[in-house]
């Protein structure tokens, strides 16, 4: 049976697209699935991440894999990990039409982070639209969101009007998800009893129920 194929996408760029990737491919790991990761970002965050992991870790032979492919390539790559991982995991650039629209098209889900500002809500419509234009269910999923959110009800009655759901759980603002990062690691290697691994924990399961 082919693996499921989650693309993480939004045109805004620093919504957490690439930690989110990271987290969710350990998150993923620790619930037994086997993870290949795609980097399609010219930047090459997650690669950076994956490569620093690789170095440090001698637990980094997990079964996890990453392989970077840009353009019109990355659809086949994406489709041969496919099968034969669980899961593959796509980390997308900002600002990129095509790339995006491709990486989206065909995965089972398009998951989008999206800080809980009006401006952040804004900039999160074209991904919507181009997910619902290629019949990918698209899930919202609240980033950074400070521990009294400001969200008003017209901003996820916009967001739902516009066909995606909104994941239940939400991700505070914390600090552990950016330096397990530069640590080569997902947060539930790197603080395994915080508040950020159990929101990690919460929106992988989330996430695998959604597409199970
Ligand atoms: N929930 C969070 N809590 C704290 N910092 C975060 C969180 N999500 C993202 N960040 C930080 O925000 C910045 C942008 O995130 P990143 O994942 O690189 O965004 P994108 O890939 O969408 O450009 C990074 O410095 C990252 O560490
Ligand atoms: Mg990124």
């Amino acid at each position: 049976m082919a693996g499921t194929i989650i693309t993480v996408a939004q045109q805004k760029g620093g919504a957490g697209k690439t930690t989110l990737t990271a987290h969710l491919a350990v998150a993923f790991k620790d619930a037994g699935k086997s993870v290949a990761l795609v980097d399609i970002d010219p930047q090459q965050s997650l690669s950076n991440w994956f490569r620093l992991r690789q170095e440090l870790y001698d637990d980094a032979e997990d079964g996890m894999v990453l392989s970077r492919t840009e353009g019109w390539r990355s659809r086949s790559e994406v489709d041969k990990l496919a099968r034969g991982f669980d899961i593959v995991l796509v980390d997308t650039p900002p600002h990129a039409e095509t790339e995006t629209r491709v990486a989206v098209r065909g995965a089972r889900i398009a998951v989008v982070p999206c800080q809980p500002s009006p401006m952040d809500v804004w900039a999160t419509y074209p991904v919507l639209e181009l997910a619902q234009k290629e019949n990918t269910p698209a899930l919202l999923v609240l980033n950074r969101v400070p521990a009294r959110a400001n969200l008003t009800e017209q901003m996820l009655a916009d967001i739902k009007r516009l066909g995606a759901g909104i994941a239940r759980t939400r991700l505070g603002n914390r600090i552990v998800f950016a330096s397990a990062l530069a640590e080569g690691r997902g947060v539930a290697e790197a603080k395994p009893l915080s508040l950020a691994t159990q929101e990690m924990k919460r929106l992988s399961k989330e996430i695998l129920r959604k597409v199970g």
